[in-house]
């Protein structure tokens, strides 16, 4: 089954009241834990790239990585859509690279730009994008970074104005976007209880009903994950995420797709961790780099469940 755009994804979403899991990917082991959940599932799946990935593991090997995984479930007789996205692409030259390299869908991240100029770049994109027939998601307000979550002040001046988003989606002509909510990026997204803005984010969907929504830094940094790390020498002690509950909430609504990279991480650490602590004689990297798939796996298809896309392949 060729790779598919998130048009033909989001609605079917929407209408569900469920979001589909967007993974970050950086190398092989990431990538077949994460279709052996989807087969297992039965879910639509988001694979992405961020620029890091892509420096990191190169487009075309993570481009046939993908591909081989796809022909792989086709040959199992399982058919699962997914889409091949740029996460947080942040200029008009790394979405048009991946536009022209075989994603079906590209992020613009220029919500660091004041709102104008966010429009102008995201315009862009988009016309080139459309031209191809790749999809666009694009970002109005700033997800807070972990050193920011601690003193955000300004709530309001990063977190996405409903107002503006019309505006912004009515300008830009982008296919989604990403709200700020109240998440952020990593593992420490919460001093005290966790909290996203509902409200707003109600608001948002009131402005652009039908509209498919993002949301990113949604990982759960789930207790036992972090456990595991620490147990074998981590130190995440403080480490809180959005809880679990908060996930299948916001697959209700109109956000339709969810960003996780943080606690696929933490699971991948951890078993790598346990098998060099019970053996420091280790050195097979299959011994290892195996374990951290299955946890892969794991936490996918956990994701799936609580976002509600199991089943809807
Ligand atoms: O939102 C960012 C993702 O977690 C990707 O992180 O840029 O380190 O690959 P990265
Ligand atoms: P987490 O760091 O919460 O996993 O968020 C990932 C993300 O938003 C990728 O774009
Ligand atoms: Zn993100």
């Amino acid at each position: 089954m060729p790779l598919v755009t998130s048009k033909e994804l989001f609605p079917k979403a929407y209408k569900g009241g469920y979001a589909i899991g967007a993974f970050n990917v950086n190398n092989m082991e990431i990538i077949q834990g994460i279709f052996e959940a989807a087969i297992k599932e039965k879910s639509p799946l988001i694979i992405q790239v961020s620029a890091g990935a892509r420096k990191y593991a190169h487009h075309e090997y993570l481009l046939h990585l993908i591909q081989a995984s796809l022909e792989m479930a086709t040959t199992a007789g399982v058919e699962i859509p997914i889409v091949l996205h740029l996460d947080h692409g942040d200029s008009f030259d790394i979405c048009k690279k991946c536009v022209d390299g075989g994603f079906t869908s590209v992020m613009i991240d220029a919500s660091h730009h004041p709102f104008e100029e966010n429009i102008k770049i995201t315009r862009e994109v988009v016309e080139y994008a459309h031209k191809k027939g790749v999809t666009v998601e694009a970002e109005l307000g700033r997800l807070a970074g972990i050193e920011d979550a601690v003193k955000v002040a300004a709530k309001d001046a990063s977190y996405t104005n409903p107002d503006e988003a019309r505006e912004f989606v009515e300008k830009t002509g982008c296919d989604s976007l990403a709200v700020a909510i109240g998440t952020s990026h990593g593992a420490y997204k919460f001093k005290g209880d966790a909290a996203l803005d509902f409200v707003r984010l109600a608001e948002i969907e009131k402005k652009l009903p039908g509209f498919p929504l993002v949301l990113h830094g949604a990982s759960s940094v789930p207790p036992d994950l972090v456990e595991i790390c620490n147990k074998y020498g981590g130190k995440l002690s403080d480490s809180k995420g959005v809880p679990e509950e908060m996930i299948t909430r916001a697959s209700k609504t109109g956000v339709c797709k969810i960003n996780v990279d943080t606690d696929l991480r933490l699971a991948m650490t951890g078993q790598i961790r346990k098998v060099f602590s019970e053996n420091p004689g280790e050195f097979d990297p299959r011994k290892y780099l195996g374990p951290a798939r299955d946890a892969i796996r794991e936490v996918v298809i956990r994701k799936m469940r609580l976002m509600g896309c199991s089943g809807k392949a």
